[in-house]
C-alpha cells in the first residue's frame, strides 16, 4: 500500500508535477515519471532546438531511413535488430506488469536525505557555502540545482548569480580529455590507462587533463568513469573505465580524482551505479530503463568498490546513472543516494543527474539528487520552487543541495583564480571565436608515455618484435591510417563524438535514438584514438600509426607497401614483416555486436597465409577475441593497442622498433570463446511479464572476469594481468608481515568520513617481494598481489595490490604492497559492515599475472 511518503509526494504532483502512468520508483516512492517532457535529444543538446539543428537532424534521419548505411554493406554485420526499437510497447500486454507498484519495496526507502556536515577537509568550504547560500533567495538556490542553456559548448551550465558573487559553472565531458572544443589534447582513454597499471602516470595524466579543463573555464570534468565496471563484455562504454576489476579501477580512479582536483577542477565520477549496459539505458518505446538488480553483498564487494575509492580521494561530484537499480531509477533511488552514498560513505559533495536521467521531481529531490542536467522546467526549475512552496520538498533539502554545490566550488578554490566559466568553449568552432589554447608542451611526454604504456603485447614468437632493420614492411588494415576528416563541422558532428572512423549514421542511431545493440563491430574509416559518444576525445592533433611508420621507414630507407581497404590484399613475399592493424569499435548508446569480427579475422588470415611474419595490432575499445587466427603459424605477434589518444602512432612505432619496451598488462581477461564469459551481452527485454520493465539480474554476484574463470576452471586465452615485455622477470623473497599493534577486531569502529569508516583504510598487513630482470634489456614489470579471503563462497583470488617497477637489465627491485582492513574483509549483510575473517588463513599470492603467481604465503589475522 502507498506509504505516507507516497501520499505526501503524490500530493505534490498536483502542484505542477505531471504524474504519468510511466513509473519511476521501486522504493515505495511514487511513480511520477513524466516521459513526455521533450525528447532526449532536444533536452540533451540545445543545438537540436535551433532551426539549423532541426534541419540537420531531419536530414540525418532521412539519411538513415534512406539507406545511409548502404556504404557499409560490405562490412560484416550481425543481423541484430534493436530490441528497444521493436514494437511500440503499446500492444496487448497480456499478463505483463503495467504498473510500477509491482516493484515497490525492491529498493529499500532511505529518508530523509542526509545533510552535508562539513567534516574534515570540508570544514572551511562548508562554512563559506552556508554563508553564501544563506544570502540567496529560493529562486537563486534553485538556479544552482537546475542546468540551463548557455552560449558555450559546455555539456551543462549553471547560471551565474552575480548578486552573491557566483559566476556560474560549466560542466563538460569527459574523462579522456576535453571534448567538443579546439586546442585540447586527446588523452589515452580509461581502458588504456587501466592497461598501463601505472599510478604515477595516471596521476600525471589527471593533472594534465585537469589543467586543460581549467584553462578552458570548465568547473566540472564529467569523469572519470568507474561504471560500467565491465560486467557485460560487449557493453558499449567499458572502454571509458579502467578495468573489469573493481580494485584496479578503484586504485586508478583514486589517482585521477586527486590529480584533477589538485589543479582546481571538480571530478564527476560516473555513472552511479550499475550502469553496465547501453541497451535500454533510456526509457523509450513504452519501456522503462533496464533495471540492474543487485544484492547487497555484490553491491558492496564489486560495484560500489571503485566509487568508494573515489569518495576517499575526495571527489566533489558523483553522477547518477540512466538505469534503474532494483527497479528504482538511479537518480531517484534513495537507497543508493541517501543510504549508500551520503550516509554510509559520508559523501559531502553533490550528486548531478546524467543528462536527462531525471524522471521525477519531488521524488528525486527527496532521494538525494542535488543538481539536474541539462535542466529545464520539466521537473525542477520553477517546479522545484513550487514544490518547496507547497511543502512537498522541505526548503532545507534545497539548502543542502545548494550548499553541497557551492561548498565543492569553494573547496576546489574556484572562487579565486578560475577563468570565466566556459571561456574557452566556443559554441560554434566554424565561426570566429575566442581562442584558448589549453595544451602545454609539458603534457607531450605524458601523452606519449601514456600511449606507450597502455599497449599490451600478448604474443611474440620467433623474435618478431622488436623489428630489426626491416628492408621491407607491408602495412594492412583500416585502423592504420587517419580517418579522412578531423575537425569540427557545423553543429553536432562525428568529430564531436569520436565517430570519424565509424559510420556516423549508425552512431547517431544508437547515441540519439534507442538502438540496443550496434550493427557494425569495427570503425572501417580509420584508426581509433578513443571510443565514441560523450567520452570521446575531439583531437586537435593526432598521429596515426601509418604516418609514424612512414616517417620511420623514410629515415631508415625501408621499402613500404600498404593497403587499407582490401580484405584480400596482395603481399610482396620480400616483406620482412607484415603489420595488420584493425580495431574493435565501441560507443555510448549501443552495445557491441560481437567480441570478434570475421572481416578483420579474414584479413589477418589472408595476410598470414602469404607473409610468414604477420604482426597483428588492434585498437580495441573493449575485449577482442583472437582464437580464429591466433594459432596461425605465421601470426608471430599480437598487440592490444586499446585507445592511445593523440600519440598513438608515435607510441606504436616506438614499441615495435624497440625504442620503448612494452610494459602494459591486460586489465581484463581474453577468453578463447564467447561462451567462456559469465556475461557476454546485454540483457534485452523479454516478451513476457517484464515487457515494459526490462530486467537485468546480476545473479552471478562478484564472479565476473577472472573470478569467474578461476571458479569454473576455464582456461583463458590471455589471463587478466598478462602482458609481455622484451625482457623477462622472476620473483622471489616473499615476506608477509602483520602490522604490529594493528587493530584486527572483526568490525571497524571508526567514524564515517568520505569513503566510509576511516579504519577501513588501516593497513593490517605488509607484503614485500623481489622482482629480478632476468633479461638483458631494461624494462618495467607490474607485480600483482592476489588474496584468497577465507570465507565460504569467496573467489579463489582477488586483486588486492599492484606495483609497477622499472628494473634495469639484470637488476633487482623490491615491490611493496599494503593490505588494508577493507582489502581483507567481506561485506556482512546482517551487521551492514565490513567484516574481517578473524582466525582465518588468508592466502597471499604474488606474481606477474592472475595465472602466473610463483610466490605464495599466508597471513593469519
Ligand atoms: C552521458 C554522460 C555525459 C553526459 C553529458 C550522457 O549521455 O551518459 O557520460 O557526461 O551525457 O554529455
Amino acid at each position: 500500500m502507498p506509504s505516507a511518503e507516497y501520499q505526501k509526494v503524490n500530493a505534490a504532483s498536483s502542484a505542477g508535477e505531471h504524474v504519468s502512468g510511466d513509473s519511476a520508483a521501486g522504493d515505495a516512492l511514487p511513480p511520477d515519471a513524466n516521459l513526455a517532457g521533450g525528447s532526449w535529444i532536444t533536452r540533451h543538446f540545445a543545438f537540436f532546438k535551433t532551426k539549423r539543428g532541426i534541419t540537420i537532424t531531419v536530414a540525418v534521419i532521412l539519411l538513415i531511413v534512406g539507406g545511409g548505411l548502404a556504404g557499409l554493406a560490405a562490412l560484416p554485420k550481425k543481423g541484430n535488430k534493436s530490441a528497444a526499437g521493436e514494437g511500440d510497447g503499446a500492444g496487448d500486454l497480456g499478463d505483463s506488469i503495467t504498473s510500477d507498484e509491482h516493484f515497490y519495496g525492491q529498493s529499500p526507502p532511505v529518508y530523509p536525505s542526509p545533510n552535508m556536515t562539513g567534516t574534515g577537509a570540508w570544514a572551511t568550504s562548508f562554512k563559506k557555502a552556508r554563508d553564501m547560500v544563506g544570502r540567496m533567495t529560493l529562486d537563486e538556490k534553485v538556479y544552482l540545482t537546475t542546468g540551463t542553456t548557455s552560449n558555450t559548448s559546455c555539456s551543462g551550465f549553471i547560471r551565474p548569480i552575480n548578486r552573491v558573487g557566483f559566476p556560474g559553472m560549466c560542466l563538460s565531458d569527459a574523462g579522456n580529455g576535453l571534448r567538443n572544443t579546439d586546442f585540447a589534447s586527446s588523452w589515452p582513454s580509461g581502458l588504456h590507462v587501466g592497461a598501463s597499471w601505472n599510478k604515477t602516470l595516471t596521476r600525471r595524466r589527471g593533472n594534465g587533463m585537469g589543467s586543460e579543463f581549467k584553462k578552458k573555464g570548465v568547473n566540472v570534468l564529467l569523469g572519470p568513469v568507474v561504471g560500467p565496471v565491465g560486467r557485460v563484455v560487449l557493453s558499449g562504454r567499458n572502454w571509458e573505465g579502467f578495468s573489469s576489476d573493481p580494485y584496479l579501477s578503484g586504485a586508478l580512479v583514486y589517482e585521477t580524482v586527486q590529480a584533477v582536483q589538485d589543479v582546481g577542477v571538480i571530478t564527476s565520477v560516473k555513472h552511479y551505479i550499475a550502469n553496465e549496459q547501453e541497451s535500454n539505458r533510456m526509457p523509450a518505446n513504452g519501456m522503462e530503463s533496464v533495471s540492474s538488480n543487485i544484492d547487497d553483498k555484490t553491491m558492496h564487494e564489486f560495484y560500489l568498490w571503485p566509487f568508494q575509492d573515489s569518495l576517499r580521494a575526495g571527489t566533489g561530484n558523483i553522477m547518477c546513472s540512466y538505469n534503474r537499480l532494483n527497479n528504482s531509477y538511479g537518480c531517484a533511488n534513495s537507497k543508493s543516494l541517501n543510504g549508500l552514498l551520503k550516509a554510509e560513505l559520508g559523501f559531502e559533495g553533490f550528486v548531478v543527474s546524467d543528462w536527462s536521467a531525471q524522471h521525477a521531481g519531488v521524488a528525486t529531490a527527496l532521494a538525494g539528487l542535488d543538481m539536474t542536467m541539462p535542466g529545464g522546467d520539466d521537473y525542477w526549475g520553477s517546479k522545484l520552487v513550487e514544490a518547496v512552496k507547497n511543502a512537498s520538498v522541505p526548503e532545507s533539502r534545497v539548502d543542502d543541495m545548494a550548499t553541497r554545490i557551492i561548498a565543492s566550488w569553494y573547496k576546489l578554490g574556484q572562487d579565486k583564480d578560475f577563468p570565466t566559466p566556459g571561456i574557452g568553449m566556443a559554441s560554434d568552432l566554424t565561426k570566429p571565436h575566442n581562442v584558448v589554447d589549453a595544451r602545454n608542451s609539458t603534457f607531450r611526454s605524458i601523452l606519449f608515455d601514456g600511449a606507450v604504456e597502455g599497449h599490451v603485447l600478448v604474443k611474440n614468437t620467433r623474435n618478431a618484435l622488436p623489428l630489426s632493420n626491416p628492408k621491407m614492411l607491408s602495412v594492412f588494415g583500416y585502423s592504420a591510417k587517419n580517418p579522412d576528416h578531423n575537425g569540427p563541422t557545423i553543429g553536432s558532428s562525428a568529430w564531436v563524438f569520436g565517430a570519424e572512423s565509424f559510420n556516423y549514421d549508425e552512431f547517431s542511431n544508437g547515441f540519439f535514438g534507442s538502438a540496443a545493440v550496434g550493427n557494425t563491430p569495427i570503425a572501417f574509416n580509420g584508426t581509433l584514438y578513443s571510443g565514441g559518444g560523450s567520452g570521446a576525445t575531439s583531437q586537435s592533433l593526432a598521429v596515426s600509426p601509418f604516418e609514424a611508420i612512414v616517417h620511420r621507414a623514410y629515415e631508415d630507407g625501408t621499402a613500404l607497401f600498404w593497403d587499407f581497404h582490401n580484405g584480400n590484399p596482395a603481399v610482396d613475399p620480400a616483406s620482412d614483416a607484415c603489420l595488420v592493424i584493425g580495431n574493435a569499435y565501441a560507443t555510448e548508446g549501443a552495445d557491441r555486436p560481437g567480441a570478434r569480427d570475421d572481416y578483420t579475422d579474414g584479413l589477418i588470415k589472408h595476410v598470414a597465409d602469404q607473409c610468414n611474419n604477420t604482426i597483428v595490432v588492434f585498437h580495441n575499445a573493449g575485449i577482442r577475441l583472437v582464437d580464429q587466427f591466433i594459432d596461425h603459424p605465421n601470426v608471430t605477434a599480437l598487440i592490444f593497442a586499446h585507445l592511445p589518444g593523440e600519440a598513438s602512432g608515435k607510441a606504436l612505432v616506438s614499441l615495435i622498433y624497440g625504442d620503448s619496451n612494452p610494459s602494459g598488462k591486460l586489465p581484463y581477461t581474453v577468453a578463447r570463446n564467447e561462451s567462456d564469459y559469465a556475461v557476454l551481452g546485454p540483457d534485452l527485454p523479454d516478451a513476457g511479464m517484464f515487457r515494459k520493465f526490462p530486467q537485468s539480474n546480476f545473479s552471478e554476484g562478484v564472479f565476473l572476469d577472472y573470478r569467474h574463470f578461476d571458479a569454473n576452471n576455464i582456461t583463458p586465452r590471455y589471463e587478466f594481468g598478462f602482458g609481455l615485455s622484451y625482457t623477462s622477470f622472476s620473483y622471489g623473497n616473499l615476506s608477509i608481515e602483520k602490522v604490529a599493534d594493528s587493530n584486527t577486531d572483526e568490525y571497524p569502529t571508526g567514524e564515517i568520513r568520505e569513503g566510509g569508516q576511516i579504519d577501513l583504510w588501516d593497513v593490517l598487513v605488509r607484503v614485500k617481494a623481489e622482482v629480478t630482470n632476468t633479461g638483458d634489456r631494461d624494462g618495467a614489470e607490474i607485480a600483482q598481489l592476489y588474496v584468497g579471503i577465507p570465507d565460504d563462497g569467496a573467489p579463489v583470488r582477488q586483486l588486492r595490490g599492484f606495483d609497477k617497477v622499472f628494473v634495469g637489465a639484470k637488476g633487482k627491485e623490491t615491490v611493496e604492497f599494503e593490505l588494508t582492513r577493507k582489502d581483507l574483509s567481506v561485506w556482512d549483510t546482517v551487521r551492514q559492515k565490513w567484516r574481517l575473517k578473524k582466525g582465518g588463513k588468508y592466502v597471499v599470492e604474488v606474481g606477474g599475472s592472475s595465472r602466473d603467481l610463483p610466490l605464495k604465503g599466508t597471513a593469519n589475522l
